[in-house]
This record gives C-alpha cells, sequence and structure tokens, in this order.
C-alpha cells in the first residue's frame, strides 16, 4: 500500500483572531479620585466624608487614608503617558471630586478644582484616549454629610446640581458621564454595612464611610434617595451638558449565574437578577419596585410617589456594570419565584480579595441578562479586574500571572458575549494603577501597574503588556 508522507509539524492557528471584539471597542483603564488623587486638602478642596473617615484610627488597615494615595494631582500628565504608551489604553474612566468642586457641597464653585480636571480632560484627548467621567464615586462633600448625607432627600437635588455643573463645564470634551459608582456599596457598606457570601456559608462584611448603622428601613430611604438622585442627575445633564453628551450609571449589578446553560435554567437566572437588584438597577430600568420587593421589604418599604419613579426611570444612553464575581448560582424551581439559589461550596476558586468568588462566566451572563431583561442597547463593563500579591522582582518586573490568567478569562467569556450579539461597547479594567483600595487601605493592589508608595515610581505588570496586546488586537490575547 502506498502511504503518503505526512509533515511532522502541524500548524494550528492561532486562536486570537477568532476572539475578535467588534470594531471601535472602547480599551479602558479606570480610577477613582479617592483611590488615586492625593492632594486631600489643596487648593481649597472642601473635605469628604472618606477624608473623615480614613482619619479616625481603626476604619482602615494599618491606618492607611487617601491623604497622598497616588499623587495622581500632581503626576496625571505621567500617568496618562502611561496609558498611552505603555497600557494602549483608547479610554480612561476617573471620578470627580465632588468636595475639589463644590467644598460646602452646593454654593460657590471653587475654579481652581474645576481647573485640574480641565487639565486631566485635556491631556487625555491629546493623547487619543476618550475621557469618561463619573460624578459619584463616594467623597460626599462631608458638609453634606454633616446634613444627613443621603439620608437627606435635598442631597438628591444638589447632586443633580454639582453633575448640571461638571456637564456644562467639561461637556465640549467629555461625551460619557456615569452618574453614581455602585450605589449597593456605598449604601449598604456606609450606612449599614454590607454582607457578601463567599462560599461555603461564609461571609465576608464590608464597611466604607461615614461609618453608620441604619436600621432596615432608614436604609431603603438611603436607596431610594441615591437613585433619585441618579434620576435627577441625568436631567440636569442633559439640560446642561452638550446635546451629544451620553448618560447611565455604573452599578455593581448582582449577578446570577445559571448552573447548567438550558433556557429553562437562563430564565431563572434572570429571574433572580431582576429580583435581587430589585432595589437599584430593576427601579432604574424600569421606573417601579418590584412587588415582590415591596411585599420583602413591608413596613420598612421606602416611601415615594409616582413623580419619583418617572424622575428615577429617566432615559439612559447606556447600562454601566461592574463585573467581578458571580452572586449566586441557580437553578429553576416551581415555586412562585422561580429559581432556586444553590448554595456557593467552600473549596470554590476565589481570587485574592476577600470577597473575590472566581468565575469567568458572570461577565458572559452580566450584560446578557441586562440585554434580555431590560433590552439595552450598549452596555459597559465599567470595572473589571482582581487583587494579586504583587512584588517588584529582582530584576525589576512584577510578574503578576493569577491577574494574566484572570483577565483572560474573563475577557473570553466577555468576548463570547459580544459574538452572540449582546451590546456590549467597551470594557474598562480596574485597575490603571495599584492605589487606595478602601478599607484594605494599601494592601489590596488591583492594579496592572505597579506603585511603590514610598517613592511613587510606576512599574508595568506582566497584566499591562498582555492587556496592551489585548487592545492592540482588539482581541483576547
Ligand atoms: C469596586 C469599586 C472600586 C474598587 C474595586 C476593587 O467595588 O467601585 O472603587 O475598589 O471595587
Amino acid at each position: 500500500m502506498a502511504t503518503t508522507a505526512k509533515p511532522l509539524r502541524i500548524d494550528i492557528p492561532v486562536a486570537n483572531d477568532e476572539r475578535k471584539f467588534p470594531q471601535g471597542f472602547f480599551w479602558g483603564v479606570a480610577t477613582s479620585s479617592y483611590q488615586v488623587e492625593g492632594a486631600w486638602n489643596e487648593d481649597v478642596k472642601g473635605l469628604s466624608i472618606w477624608d473623615t473617615y480614613t482619619h479616625k484610627p481603626g476604619n482602615i488597615k494599618n491606618n492607611d487614608n487617601g491623604d497622598v494615595a497616588n499623587d495622581h494631582y500632581h503626576r496625571y500628565k505621567e500617568d496618562v503617558a502611561l496609558m498611552k504608551n505603555d497600557l494602549g489604553a483608547n479610554a480612561y474612566r476617573f471620578s470627580i471630586a465632588w468636595p475639589r468642586i463644590f467644598p460646602n457641597g452646593t454654593g460657590e464653585p471653587n475654579a481652581k478644582g474645576l481647573d485640574f480636571y480641565n487639565r486631566l480632560v485635556d491631556e487625555l484627548k491629546a493623547a487619543g484616549i476618550e475621557p469618561f467621567a463619573t460624578l459619584y464615586h463616594w467623597d460626599l462633600p462631608q458638609t453634606l454629610q454633616d446634613k444627613g448625607g443621603w439620608q437627606n432627600r435635598d442631597i438628591a437635588k444638589a447632586f443633580a446640581d454639582y453633575s448640571g455643573y461638571m456637564a456644562e463645564k467639561l461637556g465640549d470634551r467629555v461625551k460619557y458621564f456615569f452618574t453614581i459608582n455602585e450605589f449597593r456599596s456605598f449604601v449598604e457598606g456606609g450606612y449599614q454595612g454590607l454582607n457578601v457570601q463567599v462560599g461555603g456559608g461564609k461571609i465576608v462584611h464590608l464597611g466604607g464611610a461615614p461609618g453608620l448603622q441604619l436600621s432596615n428601613g432608614e436604609l431603603n430611604q438611603v436607596r431610594h434617595n441615591a437613585v433619585l438622585g441618579h434620576g435627577l442627575a441625568v436631567q440636569a445633564i442633559r439640560s446642561r451638558g452638550s446635546a451629544d453628551a451620553k448618560v447611565g450609571f455604573a452599578e455593581n449589578m448582582l449577578i446570577a449565574v445559571p448552573v447548567i446553560e438550558t433556557p429553562e435554567y437562563v430564565k431563572a437566572a434572570e429571574k433572580a437578577t431582576r429580583e435581587l437588584n430589585a432595589d437599584f438597577i430593576t427601579v432604574l430600568l424600569e421606573g417601579r419596585y418590584t412587588d415582590a420587593y415591596l411585599k420583602k421589604t413591608g413596613k420598612d418599604a421606602p416611601k415615594f410617589t409616582d413623580d419619583d419613579l418617572k424622575i428615577i426611570a429617566s432615559p439612559l444612553d447606556f447600562v454601566g456594570i461592574n463585573v467581578y464575581k458571580p452572586n449566586i448560582y441557580v437553578e429553576p424551581s416551581n415555586d412562585a419565584q422561580g429559581y432556586r439559589s444553590v448554595p456557593i461550596n467552600a473549596s470554590h476558586p476565589k481570587m485574592q480579595a476577600s470577597w473575590h468568588v472566581f468565575d469567568p462566566e458572570c461577565i458572559y451572563w452580566a450584560p446578557h441578562h441586562v440585554r434580555s431583561l431590560w433590552g439595552a442597547k450598549s452596555i459597559f463593563i465599567t470595572e473589571n479586574g482582581c487583587s494579586a500579591s504583587d512584588v517588584v522582582s529582582p530584576d525589576g518586573r512584577v510578574y503578576d500571572s493569577d491577574r494574566v490568567m484572570f483577565l483572560r478569562a474573563y475577557l473570553t467569556q466577555l468576548q463570547r458575549a459580544t459574538a452572540d450579539g449582546v451590546p456590549v461597547k467597551g470594557y474598562f479594567l480596574w485597575s490603571a494603577q495599584d492605589n487606595f483600595e478602601w478599607s484594605d487601605g494599601y494592601s489590596n493592589r488591583f492594579g496592572i501597574v505597579y506603585i511603590d508608595f514610598k517613592t511613587q515610581k510606576r512599574i508595568p505588570k506582566l497584566s499591562a503588556s498582555f492587556f496592551r496586546e489585548t487592545v492592540r488586537r482588539n482581541a483576547v490575547a
């Protein structure tokens, strides 16, 4: 029998080209004002609740604070250059410190505070990086906290005035605005304490400024005032910003993952996601509190009017979701609820942060649910990333192999969503740099650029190369 000679080497196509993202995809990195800026009392800035909270011993690991942080307030030029050259990012999501603009929360604006964001935005535009501004990433002016903070309904109006002012001042260059970052985190973390299930029945308790412990009824009212503040801010941005301003929120939606990918399980996961988020995303996008939410909260339900609901659901241009972890695993059930939550196993894999349950599927399902439940036409992943035990090696480099693993796994699932037609328009990696990680202080490094907090030296990590290559190919690298 004649044999045909077989080549010894088999050419396996490189998979990367097959994992492409849509054209025009935004590849961004994200930070927030309190976590990176420092300059806590410069240029007439007012105190924020995070200044007050971190200056009280015992609130933060190692009693760290954001007084200096990454000194980004003074080093923003170097940081923008890093984003452009070392990360290859084409978008940057930053937040504005409200007390820099209105040191007392309302009243006279502070020209020096505004000037910083003008300079930052100009620097970004010159580098070809699209600015995405978040108006509230938790650093409330202390003077407003002294008037009750988000417990006081008037704060919603003050937030709208400040948001409208920023849209007016930056609107010629900033086209994308996020009102509020993570309603759930700052409301629950700051006003009662946030409990996160991490597997095996274990619960991680997270706190934050202003460090209050309200009753459930009071907390539900804070939730309501926050979504109302968002709605009023959307209207203020529309009326005072430029005509082509685009606005949405950035919420850490609670994500239900179907245990098995059949239509029944997926339906059950959608039902669960809608109910789990009844207090934030659901009311923001539907303009109503679900019956189950009102029943569950009973006498503790928030007080609201029909007019409030209309404001809260002011039409948006996109939905922003921060995606880190699955919240529950779900299977269908025959009861009225229609789903059953499956416990997360004690041995379930985790990333370094205490709360960080690992499952790349959640970044497939989160935007998928947003589209199928609420018909969103434009979705941004406003945060995704992980912390790792990064150290500088003797050769001067930082080898965060676990972060590269994490990013590749999550981006593969995100690419799967876009390939299915889920309208995800961009992805922001948390974070552009290591920074002040709230109650964990500087002990939890989320950056793809390492910061030596003693010298302020910046060192791009292995994951920075991975990210840069992903952006270059517009495909999972
Ligand atoms: C999110 C916050 C962000 C950062 C990451 C790790 O909840 O929005 O500021 O702390 O977690």
